[in-house]
């Protein structure tokens, strides 16, 4: 049976077309090919657990670099495989750096010059840690029968703008005065809850504040976000480095949206896919599961959808904050969130291909907005057993209506009830008559009163 990733790759949605790719040369990129190990482009990478790699001698270990086009030359992401039970040479990298365990288990040693104690903490699949500028770091495989792989992230890419010589960056002498207390945060990170907003990503006041995190996958500290999903904001110390997780529900799909470059996102679980555009191009569908990265490129629209049965978790590694993207001005913020009922129609006829239920995830359908749905359709769901269903709406807010049309009454468990048909066909006129439903709406879009009525697409009448 195919993959998802295999249905993605393979549907005639998948080509993106003529997309312009703009080539840039920074220093960074010009350092990139004087290392000699491979360097990734394009929009996205399936797999970093498999991407290809190589011999990179003065690191004594197989790497990649990872330069997506949304890097844009702002943050740096690379690849090192460690090989059974090896430990690769101490490197002092001038620069806070995020690590991201995509297999394995292993150790990091982490110290300053003379001033103290080493610092060693062990790390597993999905493992997240952060080590500061300055200080001397070695990576260890802790297996001896098979590598340990994980993405190393930076703002490298950057700094190579500003100093341009790349040997500043490694074992510079370089030491900071308060370097003697690096390494005392490798424990249990902690809830801020009432944190500095000038100085957390996004103005937040609640963040979780360390540099050792156990397993992604397994993080359960989260809080709601404002597009219908669960998150977590991670804060490390002593940097102005940040990340966030977001998780959302199987079978369901987040709002499109967009903001600045340079967030690498992975993925720790789920099975998925996103669609990424530049407003008014081509659209590319990069499929993912664990071990997936993509980079949205700057201000272009992008949109998650999880297709799994699991939750699904995505990982974004923040650029500078200078980055973020709402330094820029802008006029209008809802442009830069597109409602559900807004969606390009392409996406949901490409959402209709998937074989499986995909829920509108809208968190707006609950609460007081799904009881005046309900009181609105209650006559016709009322009347529904016994002939064809017939919705005669009145609602100086359809969009509500037709979400809650969409999500809630036409159900799969109520068409199979009254309509006494099996569970496959169920969902396939549960799918059908959500992306008909939508149609109608943005047909009738904007007018207070509309009528219209539902058949399958199959001629069924329901
Ligand atoms: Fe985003």
């Amino acid at each position: 049976m195919a993959t998802i990733a295999e249905q993605i790759t393979k549907n005639q949605y998948f080509e993106p077309g003529p997309v312009a790719v703009e080539s840039k040369n920074y220093t960074y990129d010009r350092w990139m090919d004087s290392v000699g190990i491979p360097i990734h482009r394009g929009f996205f990478i399936e797999d970093l657990r498999t991407v290809e790699l190589g011999w990179w001698d003065e690191r004594q270990c197989n790497a990649a670099f990872i330069q997506l086009m949304g890097q844009e030359g702002i943050t740096s992401a690379t690849v090192m495989e460690i090989p059974p039970g090896k430990t690769l040479p101490p490197v002092k990298f001038a620069l806070d750096e995020v690590i991201y365990v995509l297999q394995g288990r292993g150790v990091t040693t982490v110290w300053t010059d003379d001033r103290g104690p080493k610092k060693t903490f062990e790390w597993q699949d999905r493992s997240l840690f952060e080590i500061s500028s300055n200080c001397y770091q070695q990576l260890g495989n802790m297996r001896g029968d098979r590598p340990a792989r994980v993405l190393r992230y930076s703002y490298l890419p950057l700094a190579t703008s500003l100093i341009t010589e790349p040997g500043f960056y490694f074992n510079n002498p370089y030491q900071k005065p308060d370097s003697a207390n690096e390494g005392d945060t490798y424990s249990e990170a902690k809830l801020v809850e009432n944190g500095d907003p000038a100085l957390a990503w996004g103005g937040k006041r609640v963040f979780w504040f360390g540099n050792f995190f156990p397993d992604m996958a397994a993080w359960d500290k989260l809080s709601t976000n404002r597009r219908g999903g669960m998150s977590v904001t991670i804060m490390f110390p002593n940097s102005e480095m940040s990340c966030h997780m977001s998780v959302f529900p199987d079978r369901t799909y987040k709002k499109a949206h967009r903001h600045g470059p340079g967030r690498v996102i992975v993925i720790p679980a789920g099975e998925g896919y996103s669609i990424l555009w530049e407003e008014g191009k081509e659209k590319i569908v990069a499929p993912w599961h664990e071990g997936s990265m993509f980079v949205p490129p700057n201000k272009w629209f992008h949109q998650h959808f999880n297709v799994g049965a699991i939750p699904a978790r995505y990982l974004a590694l923040h650029p500078p904050r200078q980055f973020r993207g709402h330094a820029e001005k802008i006029e209008d913020r809802a442009k830069d969130m597109i409602e559900y009922i807004d969606e390009d129609p392409w996406v949901r006829h490409r959402r209709s291909l998937q074989s499986r239920e995909l829920r509108l995830a809208s968190k707006e359908i609950a609460g007081e907005r799904r009881a005046r749905v309900c009181a609105a359709t209650k006559n016709t769901n009322e009347g529904r057993a016994k002939s064809p269903p017939f919705f005669l709406c009145q609602s100086t807010w359809p969009r509500a209506l037709g979400r809650a049309l969409s999500a809630q009454a036409l159900n799969e468990s109520r068409l199979r009830e009254s309509h006494a048909v099996g569970a496959n066909e169920a969902e396939s006129l549960w799918l059908a008559l959500t992306i008909h439903v939508i149609e109608i709406i943005d047909e009738f879009i904007g007018s207070p009163v509309w009528t219209a009525t539902m058949k399958s697409d199959t001629g069924k009448s329901l």
